[in-house]
């Protein structure tokens, strides 16, 4: 796990200028990187300027949509549609009568979390000692992955075991309705204690509960929602309608997205200065760590500043600044990095009464930077509850496809795609597959043992020969092997998707991005490190007709990975939020209403 990565990898990246990166300044991720460096009052002038420049064509533009959303669009419509009457019904009684309703629904068990977090409410009593001192087992029991239904669930699971081999993970099918996957293990020197309780004050807390029951009565409208939408007829949308192969369910995809659109709120805590907390890379392969935090606050729709209404928190650290400012350089010692998160999770844990409510399972935390998982691991209930937006998404360094996000590794250089966007149609790549690139982790020496130099078809280099251009070799080739580096994540199979060329995943544990809406498989092929040396026969024995289905898919989905700024639709932005959102619609938050109402 202490790979020399971390250490290299953040060499390259270009260094921020930080001072401007507070979060009562410019909130362009990108404003900072292209200012020259002035003096100090002419820049605090050129920054208001420059965010004047930014903010009254934002206005503009919000004022446009909102004027020209037809009124029988998409948007009404969601607004319009009588939700189910179960959801009704759940919401009518849950604002009279607390809890009853949450529990009454048995049909909805696909997304029910039984117990899980209720148990961490406990709120002292000798129930609550009685639950929690078993408390090796810090995780929260999830239902499967995606609001859709549970057999298509298995389905996906077994899909990506196949391809994947997550022998790691026990399942367990008990009957058609609900797919429980329990990751044991013991916790990390646990800094919480098996007695844990929370006594939040009586009168705060039933505000807290009266605001949380209206948002799980909307998540709960949501879920049913989705669930509807595989057999409803397909929404509309200004914008762009998923359709096709590449998604597990197209339609219960689009709905999700526009309940999410309609509903979902992250809180951002406030706590913590900059460059650790409220700022990231905008650049280099961790650039999704900084441009996260700056689209979040630029996308205001998604905030909220009342925490009562989030459906999620957000921890908003950067690992990647971390190591480069809490890590002593080549030590291999993560405990300041450690401490780091342990501490802010304690200050807003003790601030706040979120933290303790859920254990953490409402949370989610965001990093790029191969250290991702390693941060994580400061706390038990932040690596076994918490939504971790992973790039390093490795199922062997603990990786749970169920509660965790993978999100794609975007290597920006600028915040424009202008000329990284493109690529000929199939018939005119001449190149059957192509690779270039450093030699290190463990997959590529196998891939350069087997096909550097070795056939005409196969363009498998460490460096790139004089005068050739990698796009233009992306652009003219068929196939671009994107093998795993030092950490299972590539940057490569974002410049493949963006250059139309069909990514030929080889790795190892890897879960790809938004695998949890994408059908991987339907726009690109994966090949076991074992069969490295059959990779041409695999590639040949793909049909013609086949890889110009799949090149088209490629061309489909690679929306969902472009990076805008601001942000556009179904973007890579809010794929990510998406993945947050489906992800907090697998778990239900309760207080404990009766303690409470002694
Ligand atoms: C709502 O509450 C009433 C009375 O408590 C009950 O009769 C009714 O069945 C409940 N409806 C649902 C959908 O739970
Ligand atoms: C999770 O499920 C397992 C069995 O699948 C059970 O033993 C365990 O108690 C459950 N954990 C929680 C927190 O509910
Ligand atoms: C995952 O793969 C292993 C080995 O191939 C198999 O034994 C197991 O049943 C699979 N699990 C699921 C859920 O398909
Ligand atoms: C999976 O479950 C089996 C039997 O319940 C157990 O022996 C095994 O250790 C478990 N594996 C993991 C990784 O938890
Ligand atoms: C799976 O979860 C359901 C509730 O979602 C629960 O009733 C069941 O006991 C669980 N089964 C196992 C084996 O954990
Ligand atoms: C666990 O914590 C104890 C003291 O709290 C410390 O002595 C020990 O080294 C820690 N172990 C690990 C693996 O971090
Ligand atoms: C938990 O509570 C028990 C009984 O109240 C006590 O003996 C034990 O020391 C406590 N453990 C911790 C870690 O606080
Ligand atoms: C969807 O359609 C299938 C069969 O076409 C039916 O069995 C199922 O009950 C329907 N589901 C809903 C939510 O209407
Ligand atoms: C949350 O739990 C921690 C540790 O048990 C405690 O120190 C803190 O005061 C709690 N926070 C609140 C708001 O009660
Ligand atoms: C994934 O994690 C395992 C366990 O830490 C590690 O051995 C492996 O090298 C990782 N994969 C990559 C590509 O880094
Ligand atoms: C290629 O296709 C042939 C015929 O369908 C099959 O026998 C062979 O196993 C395939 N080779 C590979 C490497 O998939």
């Amino acid at each position: 796990m202490a790979r020399e990565a971390g250490d290299v990898r953040t060499e390259q990246e270009a260094r921020p200028a930080k001072a401007q990166m507070g979060r009562d300044g410019n909130k362009s991720c990108f404003a900072c990187c292209f200012s020259t460096p002035t003096t100090s009052s002419s820049s605090s002038s050129s920054s208001a300027i420059k965010l004047l420049f930014f903010i009254v064509p934002l206005i503009l533009v919000s004022f446009i949509v909102f004027v020209s959303v037809p009124r029988n669009s998409t948007w009404a419509l969601i607004y319009s549609l009588p939700p189910s009457t179960s959801a009704v019904a759940a919401a009518a009684n849950s604002s009279e009568k607390l809890g009853a309703a949450v529990h009454a629904e048995s049909s909805q068990q696909v997304l029910d979390l039984p117990s899980g977090v209720v148990k961490t409410v406990d709120v002292g009593g000798s129930s609550g000692e009685a639950t929690l001192s078993d408390s090796d087992e810090v995780a929260v029991n999830r239902s499967a992955s995606p609001p859709l239904s549970a057999v298509e669930a298995v389905t996906k699971f077994q899909e990506l075991n196949e391809t994947k081999g997550y022998s790691s993970l026990n399942t367990s099918i008990t009957d058609s309705d609900s797919l429980n996957i329990t990751i044991n293990g013991t916790p990390n020197n646990a800094t919480t204690s098996p007695n844990e309780t929370i006594a939040l004050p009586l009168k705060h807390s039933r505000q807290v509960r009266t605001k949380l029951d209206k948002v799980e009565a909307g998540l709960q409208r949501a879920r049913s929602a989705i669930r509807e939408a595989k057999n409803g007829s397909q929404l509309q949308d200004p914008d762009y309608v998923p359709i096709g192969p590449m998604y597990w369910d197209a339609k219960a995809f689009h709905r999700s997205y526009l309940e999410m659109e309609k509903q979902f709120k992250v809180f951002v805590y406030k706590e913590g200065e900059p460059p650790v907390f409220h700022d990231g890379p905008c650049k280099s392969i961790y650039s999704m760590e900084g441009n996260f935090i700056y689209k979040l606050d630029v996308d205001a729709k998604f905030q909220t500043k009342d925490p009562q209404k989030a459906h999620v928190f957000y921890l908003p650290f950067s690992v990647a600044k971390m190591v480069r400012f809490v890590y002593s350089r080549d030590s291999r010692d993560f405990s300041p990095i450690r401490r780091t998160v342990v501490d802010y999770i304690n200050l807003v844990a003790q601030k706040y009464p979120y933290w303790n409510r859920s254990h953490g399972a409402d949370h989610f935390m965001l990093a790029c930077h191969d250290w991702g998982p390693e941060a994580s691991f400061s706390l038990p209930y932040l690596e076994k509850n918490s939504i971790r937006a992973l790039c390093n998404a490795n199922t062997s360094e603990r990786f749970n496809p169920v509660k965790d996000v993978s999100i794609p590794e975007i290597n920006l250089i600028t915040d424009k795609l202008t000329g990284l966007m493109g690529g000929p149609s199939a018939s005119r790549r001449q190149i059957l597959a192509f690779f270039a690139g450093g030699v290190h982790g463990p997959i590529r020496p196998v891939l350069l043992e087997h096909w550097e130099d070795k056939d005409e078809d196969i363009k498998v280099h460490k460096y790139l020969p004089r005068g050739v251009n990698y796009y233009d070799m992306m652009r003219n080739s068929k196939y671009c092997i994107c093998p795993s580096g030092y950490e299972v994540a590539s940057p490569r199979i974002v410049e493949a998707l963006y250059n139309g060329c069909v990514p030929v995943l080889i790795s190892k544990s890897y879960v790809a991005p938004f695998s949890d809406v994408l059908r991987w498989k339907s726009f690109s092929v994966t090949v076991s490190v074992d069969d490295i040396p059959k990779l041409k026969e695999i590639l040949m024995n793909i049909s013609t007709r086949q890889y110009i289905r799949m090149q088209r898919r490629v061309l489909q989905v690679r929306r969902h990975f472009e990076f805008n700024s601001p942000p556009k639709r179904y973007d890579v932005f809010h794929m990510i939020l998406h993945s947050v959102w489906l992800r907090r619609l697998n778990v239900r938050i309760t207080d404990d209403h009766g303690v409470v109402a002694n």
